[in-house]
């Protein structure tokens, strides 16, 4: 179990726990009264409370009938008639908090998303890699990688000036909580749409895969990424250091304290000089030690 999201007391959740009274939900209790499942203002307080708990995600009240839409599949799934029963089974089940998590979290993503982060990496860490074969290694972590997308762009910007790439000590780092987006990931198949977000010289690396309308990404590629789930809130089980790390549109979810208790952590993980990528909405509230502001959202480990 999550061991920082463990600590989360009372006071983190001030506004969001039990504590706070009558609080102007988006969707009022009595209005609920014509769903197809019971959800008072209870069930939503709690489900937040066990959200941040299990993956440090701050559930906002605005998110109520987004909590409300995405769970109740889980109760049709168990033949479940309230909110209720779900909650009593979610504390007492440690299994049901994976298709927890899976429902709740939010897994937006596409190739070459906000791409001058791209054309950044490739400058500063594909381009000097290839150039200087003194450096040995190279190691990429994309933290919150949903999907996959994102991991496989890095790996294409890394196939496309590394020629070699899969000859040479050059990893990615894939995690997510989300244990169905680290499986999509795994198997590297998207829509063929998807190829409208990637810039000509990429899709070379994408081939027709078994399913119609679906592409996959080459081999080659995908060799470069290990994808595994992992909660960012739990101890990390690697050592690092890592030449970038990417963890985009992921802080957003949490509050300030979990957002600068990670942030120390990233920073300890990127070797001095190397590359922390943020989303684009995203700030990390005010100076780190140890990093500094060098682009936007890119900051660099002192
Ligand atoms: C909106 S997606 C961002 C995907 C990608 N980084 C991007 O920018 O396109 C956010 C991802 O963060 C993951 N996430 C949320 N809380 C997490 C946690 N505690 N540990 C690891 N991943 C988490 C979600 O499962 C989701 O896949």
């Amino acid at each position: 179990m999550s061991t920082k999201a463990n600590q989360a007391t009372a006071s983190n959740l001030a506004g969001k726990g039990r504590a706070a009274a009558a609080p102007p939900f988006a969707l009022p209790e009595a209005a609920d009264a014509m769903r197809e499942f019971h959800f008072s203002d209870a069930d939503f307080r709690g489900l937040v409370e066990l959200a941040y708990q299990f993956a440090g995600i701050a559930l906002s009240d605005s998110k109520r009938n987004l909590v409300y839409s995405r769970l109740s599949r889980r109760l049709r799934a168990l033949s479940m008639r309230t909110f209720s029963e779900y909650r009593d089974y979610l504390e007492a089940t440690e299994s049901e908090r994976e298709n927890f998590i899976n429902a709740i979290s939010t897994n937006l993503t596409k190739f070459f998303r906000e791409s001058h982060h791209f054309d950044h990496f490739r400058d500063q860490i594909a381009i000097p890699f290839a150039r200087n074969r003194t450096a040995s290694r190279l190691r990429v972590w994309s933290a919150g990688c949903s999907s996959g997308e994102e991991p496989h762009t890095i790996a294409m910007v890394l196939k496309r000036e590394i020629r070699d790439v899969e000859r040479q000590d050059v990893r990615i780092l894939a995690t997510d909580i989300d244990t169905e987006m680290v499986a999509r990931g795994t198997r590297g198949e998207y829509p063929a749409s998807s190829l409208d977000e990637v810039p000509r010289p990429y899709q070379e690396y994408f081939e027709p895969a078994s399913k119609p309308n679906t592409l996959a990404v080459n081999r080659a590629v995908r060799s470069l990424i290990a994808f595994k789930r992992l909660n960012l809130m739990d101890t990390w089980p690697f050592k690092g250091p890592f030449d970038a790390i990417f963890c985009r549109n992921v802080m957003i979810y949490f509050d300030g304290p979990t957002k600068a208790q990670l942030i120390e952590r990233f920073t300890e993980k990127i070797r001095p000089g190397g590359f922390l990528y943020i989303g684009h909405s995203e700030s990390l509230n005010g100076a780190h030690p140890g990093i500094s502001l060098v682009g936007r959202t890119i900051y660099r480990r002192v």
